[in-house]
């Protein structure tokens, strides 16, 4: 299908998407940067920031926070999210997410992550570092078909 045809879901998505002022996004990412130091990542040596734009303006960060029972790890997109959710309610609706490591590499949302993304941002966007550079994608781009249960 066509790129630009109407029926096509990147184009789709990109009508729906909502842009993101670039002061709003540099904000994002310091935020994000700034967290990142805060990562327990003695396993992995990959520490991670993250920081997520409400639609109600606020901004919340997070680290991800490893355990010796490595599957117990809390990635920092996660970390966000929670600590946003404990601290205003599970109403929250997330506009936007950046993602920033301390080895400047690619790194975009893990599977798990970009589902609880999903829970509280259907039309979130989300910036992280790709292969070719900086990138900005629609939540839908990367998890489509996003699970709900209702
Ligand atoms: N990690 C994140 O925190 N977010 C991502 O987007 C990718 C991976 C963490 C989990 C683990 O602590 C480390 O990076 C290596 O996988």
């Amino acid at each position: 299908m066509a790129l630009d045809s109407p029926f096509c879901p990147r184009f789709f998505s990109a009508m729906v998407q909502k842009n993101v002022p670039v002061d709003l996004r540099s904000k994002l990412l310091k935020s994000a940067k700034r967290v990142m130091k805060n990562a327990h990542a003695p396993y992995s040596k990959f520490r991670v920031g993250a920081a997520i734009l409400l639609s109600n303006g606020k901004i919340f960060s997070g680290c991800n926070v490893e355990n010796a029972s490595y599957g117990m790890t809390n990635c920092a997109e996660r970390t966000a999210i929670f600590s946003a959710v404990a601290q205003l309610g599970p109403k929250i609706e997330i506009r936007a997410v950046a993602v920033t490591n301390d080895q400047g590499v690619p790194c975009s949302p893990c599977g798990a992550c970009r589902q609880v993304i999903y829970e509280f941002g259907p039309d979130a966007t989300i910036f992280f570092q790709s292969a070719t550079g900086p990138k900005q994608a629609h939540i839908s781009e990367l998890l489509p078909e996003g699970f709900r249960l209702r």
